[in-house]
């Protein structure tokens, strides 16, 4: 069987975890967090990172940050996952949803002024597949009506909007070490704070609501509950295994993109028979995290998938539209037809994309699919 993902060991982790476990410094916020955080701070140079043990938990963050409470009106697109609109929904948010592009799943930017209220606190962009949304809009819409703007790039490590490093642009960002991820450690994820104003409640709030770390720091001499919080910071013994992953990006990355590539090169002439490949805007970069397709309809998807299952190939396909999920037909809120989210929700597939996948194997993988739509 292909699978659809394998997670890449680099081969330090274990050598990592090993160092923790003799150090007997086993909780969070250790060397290896430390190691983590200033990776991210200088290879791309992100104003503060903190380690979290997801990106739900850094998207949980976000909205306890940006103190979003009932009556808040939070705009993203519907074709995401759960975690960007549960963030916000468990703070009492009601969740405008937006419609993906025509191009690709990512928020259509040019459909985000008409959802504004003056109930509206903030707009969550998602970096599909790690390929930017149109941020420069994005923003120039978000100063023009005080919003904040959090950049979910769950997918989107080492990737750029116009040169800038996608998670640097919006207020807040978080990041996604899930081992379907670039770079993984099972479970795991990032907060990236961009806004001063956020830094040191951020901290508060990983930390249970209690201002531990600056009395860790020696600022304080006794710490205790300042604000709310939660439990946000992973085990040294994960920090670990995601600093042998981060020292081997680029070899990661490397590989990725190449796979990418030749799934690209090999399924072009598909896009004479009105199957649509992964649309990389100019102002974007590609970060080898996903390669799909967009099939004609949800019968020529639910086919391909089944040739592909039958020739031992795990095609998947992803998110199913928010704005039609059980959770929002029980607020009862009018909900805007969506039809580009619905199209993605029906027609895309996602193909195997993992480091050790082979040439052969994704030879395999593409004339079954030539085959299929010939
Ligand atoms: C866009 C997006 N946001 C958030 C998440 C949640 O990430 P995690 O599993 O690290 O909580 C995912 C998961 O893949 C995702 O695709």
């Amino acid at each position: 069987m292909i699978k659809f993902n394998v997670p890449y060991l680099t081969g330090n982790e274990s050598k990592y975890i090993s160092e923790v476990l003799q150090s007997r410094h086993l909780s969070g916020d250790g060397i290896f967090t430390k190691k983590c955080d200033s990776f991210f701070e200088n290879k791309w140079v992100f104003a503060k990172c903190l380690l979290t043990t997801s990106c739900t938990d850094a998207l949980e963050m976000a909205a306890l940050l940006l103190e979003v409470k009932p009556g808040d009106e939070v705009i993203m697109p519907s074709y995401t996952f759960v975690s960007t609109s549960n963030a916000f929904a468990l703070r009492g948010a009601k969740i405008i949803f937006a419609d993906s592009s025509k191009d690709n799943p990512n928020i259509d930017a040019a459909s985000i002024e008409a959802l504004i209220t003056p109930r509206t606190k903030a707009i969550v962009v998602v970096h599909y597949a790690g390929i930017a949304c149109d941020m420069d809009i994005i923003m120039e819409i978000a100063n023009k009506h005080k919003l904040f703007v959090v950049e979910d790039a769950a997918q989107a490590i080492d990737s750029y909007y116009k040169g800038k490093p996608l998670g640097s642009i919006g207020h807040l960002a978080a990041f996604s070490f899930h081992e379907t991820k670039n770079v993984q450690c099972g479970e795991g994820g990032m907060l990236i704070i961009n806004d001063t104003s956020f830094f040191k409640r951020a901290e508060i709030i990983r930390e249970k609501g209690t201002n531990r770390s600056a009395f860790f720091r020696g600022e304080i001499d006794k710490y205790g509950w300042v604000d709310i919080g939660s439990s946000f910071l992973p085990s040294e013994i994960l920090a670990a295994f995601l600093y042998a992953q981060l020292e081997s990006i680029e070899n990661t990355q490397k590989r990725r993109k190449e796979i990418w590539q030749q799934y690209y090169d090999a399924l072009k002439p598909l896009e004479k028979k009105g199957i649509q490949l992964p649309y990389i805007p100019n102002y974007a970069t590609n970060n080898g995290h996903m390669f799909y397709l967009v099939c004609n309809s949800l019968e020529e998807r639910t086919g391909l998938t089944k040739v592909l299952k039958d020739n031992e190939i795990h095609a998947v396909f992803h998110y199913q539209s928010l704005h039609k999920s059980v959770f929002i037909k029980e607020q009862n809120y009018q909900v805007n037809e969506l039809p580009y989210c619905e199209k993605y929700t029906d027609c895309l597939l996602r193909l195997p994309l993992y480091y050790e996948l082979s040439n052969e194997q994704i030879n395999f993988v593409s004339e079954q699919i030539i085959n299929f739509c010939n």
